[in-house]
């Protein structure tokens, strides 16, 4: 049985989000319909989810002693990570003293946090098929690791980074030391380590949306989102579209990775397994204990989002990944270096047919900085694709 009680009451539900983005921000609103009381967390005032909370709090999360302080000053009965950059080791002690239920767990927490302990548990506990990889401290270190097998084209990233930041491709030994130096300059804290790893000549990428939730039996069961396949550039995605077309024998490996990966990582929600495929072979690439950007093509392709699916996972709910119609999705970048900026011809974006627009409501806009999406369903992907794109193409951002 899953009791809710009432915001601002003493019996609420208290759920906290920590890091309160886009993706955040829907989650809250997704628990909010459900009367749950909710906490967002981030880094700077005014976030897109603080703006839909019932609470807002801004410190530092990468610093434990903020992030402990404020877990125990609130006593949410779930915490929600929504980013990578978190004091996960605060979140494991919290844990373990039965302060608060870390969803999915602590540990998944910490070992997706940085890219050495996520493809250590695929690759070499759970045996995983992965690219050929290597961990180095030095560019020399790195120049052996590629001379001793990985060869020519690689991948070079920082252990702890996202969204394409300090990665580059090597073709060749010419290449070796810009890539270092600019992994060195795009890490998320200087480490010094990266991950070298061998290009993957893929046919498509997808993201196998994947729920862990408890079923009428309180046992805990794994559901699958149909795939959903993504264009990605500069390391950002771009479109996400779904259903993904699949061989049979593909669809299934990639079941069994992504089944393989979140029952070792365990708890209750939603997973992004990330997956390379050539013909009928999947590769496991990384994988987000929360919902994915890729994801945000559910609002228009599921009955329930990723977003509703997360929510309800972790209240213990049941729930249902089925599709709804085909769906994409298309980023709009903010184009300016501004605060408080403009968006022009909202109305001509919606006056696509079957088009829906998300704009996030950050308070300062980049060029690169993904500030709205446009969400649409079709007969088929390649309709909903296109209606998509023609959406977010009318949205004009603009300096105020
Ligand atoms: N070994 C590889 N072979 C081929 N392409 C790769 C490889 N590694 C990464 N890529 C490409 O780069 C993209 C980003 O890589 P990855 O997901 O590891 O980085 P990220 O910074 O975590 O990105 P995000 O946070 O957006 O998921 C992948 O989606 C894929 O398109
Ligand atoms: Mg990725």
């Amino acid at each position: 049985m899953t009791t809710i009680g009432s915001p601002l009451f003493p019996n609420a539900t208290r759920v906290m989000l920590l890091g309160s983005g886009e993706l955040g921000k829907e989650v809250i609103i997704a628990l909010q319909r459900l009367g749950v009381e909710t906490i967002a967390v981030d880094r700077y005032e005014n976030s897109p989810g603080q703006q839909v909370a019932h609470h807002a709090r801004t410190i530092t999360m990468s610093d434990p002693a903020q992030l402990k302080a404020l877990i125990e000053a609130e006593r949410p009965d779930i915490v929600v990570p929504e980013i990578e950059a978190i004091a996960t080791q605060a979140l494991v002690e919290l844990e373990a003293a039965g302060v608060a239920r870390v969803i999915p767990t602590a540990r998944a927490a910490r070992l997706t946090m940085d890219r050495e302990g996520i493809r250590r548990l695929a690759s070499e506990t759970l045996g995983l098929p992965t690219s050929p990889y290597a961990f180095c401290d030095s560019l020399q270190a790195m120049q052996d690791a590629i001379d001793a097998g990985i060869g020519y084209p690689c991948v070079v990233k920082p252990v702890m980074s996202s969204s394409g930041k300090g990665q580059s491709k090597v073709d060749g030994p010419g290449q070796v030391r810009e890539a270092w130096d600019y992994a060195m300059a795009g890490g998320r804290v200087s480490h010094g380590r990266v991950i070298v790893e061998g290009f993957i000549d893929f046919d498509y990428e997808i993201t196998l949306l994947t729920v862990r939730a408890r079923g009428a039996d309180g046992e805990i069961q794994t559901h699958f989102c149909d795939p959903i396949g993504h264009l990605q550039s500069a390391g950002d995605y771009i479109e996400s579209w779904q259903p993904h077309p699949m061989s049979s024998v593909a669809l299934q490996e990639a079941r069994r990775i992504a089944k393989a990966v979140t029952d070792d990582l365990g708890g209750q929600g939603v997973f992004g397994v990330e997956l390379f495929v050539k013909h009928d072979k999947v590769w496991f690439s990384e994988v987000s204990p929360r919902p994915h950007d890729t994801g945000l093509v559910t609002m228009a392709s599921q009955w329930q989002s990723e977003f509703e699916l997360h929510a309800r996972a972790i209240l213990g709910l049941p729930v249902s990944t089925a599709l709804r119609s085909p769906g994409a999705s298309a980023v709009i970048y903010g184009g300016v270096d501004a605060q408080g900026i403009a968006y022009d011809s909202v109305a001509e974006a919606l006056s696509v047919p079957q088009t829906d627009l998300r704009l996030f409501g950050k308070p300062e806009s980049y060029v690169h900085r993904r500030m709205g999406v446009a969400v649409a369903y079709g007969d088929t992907v390649a309709d909903a694709r296109q209606r998509a794109k023609a959406a977010a193409a009318c949205v004009k951002p603009r300096r105020a």
